[in-house]
């Protein structure tokens, strides 16, 4: 082979391998699930009386803001945790315990140094763009874990753009990593406000609180939002009345109420092994549940539409499934769906782990 011909191919294969990793950071493309991981705890620090952070005797490749898949035990579910912490910095996982939440619980009771967790990962597309003039970040709860991913990352570039940072928690002593915070709002030299707000004091980040702290906040070039829905709903209709035509980036902690299942009970059939399976789907259920309720053990991650785990392909039918769901236009238009958020509104055939 010529030297112009290799050249020509290495050119070719650098041009590639720059288009996919150009597009996971782009955003809306459900990744892969990939292999489990098996880390070991090597640090639990209680943060609050709710939340606990862990650290990990393991290294990964991630973007400030994503999130691994994680299961404490095989008899538990997988669930989402962001990292809160930057990349380079050793790995740290915060997490909230949620009301009934099964593995929220276990991990800010039971977790213990030397626990072998299952991990997957990394995910997700709560990726700063890469231009950013000033930014407006508004958090609630433990949505505050990629901001601090961010943070770190922005610190360790000296505070490009100016930013205010609204965090939300229930009291005083509930707020997560709040001495953190307050470091780095010291580093960045003027750089970095954080505006708490606690719900004992303040009140809740309703639309009247939020849009009398945006009253004294200059226009951003981009706004990101990350924490329970209810808050979610709240800063998005007043940022948008308020900044217009500013990018928004989300990330939702929480089922929003639009993935609640809808459907009417139907018949749908899983292609597995050549074979096709039907099972029914009952009124309100989303798909993937109705495949376990009639015992297929398909793929999930976080169960919210946010990691591409359960990712199936239409044969025939649809699912139907909500816009801010992570698969890129592309994905849908080739007839990929995500099941976990999935609505069956008629019969569907699907095939599993395309
Ligand atoms: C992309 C992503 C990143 C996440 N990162 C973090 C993180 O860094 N730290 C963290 O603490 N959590 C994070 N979460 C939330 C986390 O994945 C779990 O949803 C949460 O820990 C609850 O799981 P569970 O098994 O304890 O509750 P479940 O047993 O699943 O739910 C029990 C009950 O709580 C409700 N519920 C579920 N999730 C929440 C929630 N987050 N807040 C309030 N109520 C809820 C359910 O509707 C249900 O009624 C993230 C979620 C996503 C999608
Ligand atoms: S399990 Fe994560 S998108 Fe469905």
């Amino acid at each position: 082979m010529s030297p112009v011909v290799i050249i020509a191919l290495v050119v070719v294969v650098i041009i590639v391998v720059a288009v996919i990793a150009s597009r996971r950071a782009s955003g809306g493309t459900a990744e892969r699930p990939s292999a489990a991981m098996k880390w070991t705890v090597t640090e639990v620090v209680r943060e609050t009386p709710t939340t606990v952070s862990f650290g990990v005797d393991a290294t990964m490749d991630f973007q400030p803001g994503q999130f691994v898949l994680l299961r404490p035990k095989a008899e538990l579910h997988w669930r989402a945790y962001s990292f809160s912490r930057a990349p380079g910095q050793p790995l740290r996982l915060t997490v909230r315990r949620v009301e009934n939440g099964t593995v929220s619980t276990h991990l800010t009771s039971q977790l213990a140094v030397g626990d072998t967790l299952e991990v997957k990962g990394p995910y997700g597309h709560f990726v700063m763009p890469a231009i950013v003039t000033r930014g407006l970040f508004i958090a609630g709860g433990s949505g505050v874990t990629p901001f601090l991913s961010w943070l770190h990352a922005l610190d360790g570039r000296g505070w490009p753009f100016a930013i205010t940072f609204i965090i939300g928690n229930r009291s005083a002593q509930e707020q997560i990593l709040k001495a953190e915070l307050d470091a780095l709002e010291a580093k960045s030299k003027g750089k970095l406000t954080c505006v708490h707000v606690t719900d004992d004091v303040q009140g809740p980040l309703t639309k009247e609180l939020l849009g009398a702290l945006l009253e004294k906040v200059e226009a951003p070039s981009f706004i990101a939002l990350c924490g329970p829905e209810p808050m979610m709903v709240n800063a998005r209709e007043v940022t948008s009345a308020r900044f217009s035509g500013v990018t928004v980036l989300e990330e939702k902690f929480t089922p929003s109420a639009d993935v609640v299942g809808a459907g009417p009970g139907t018949t749908l059939e899983l292609v597995q092994d050549g074979k096709v399976k039907p099972f029914e789907v009952k009124p309100g259920e989303h798909v993937l549940a109705a495949a376990r309720r009639a015992g297929f053990d398909l793929p999930s991650g976080c169960e919210m539409g946010a990691c591409g785990a359960c990712r199936v392909k239409l044969h025939e039918g649809d699912i139907q499934i909500p816009d801010d769901a992570c698969l890129s236009d592309a994905e849908k238009a080739q007839g990929y769906r995500l099941i976990c958020v999935g609505n069956a509104k008629g019969a569907a055939r699907f095939e599993s782990s395309p």
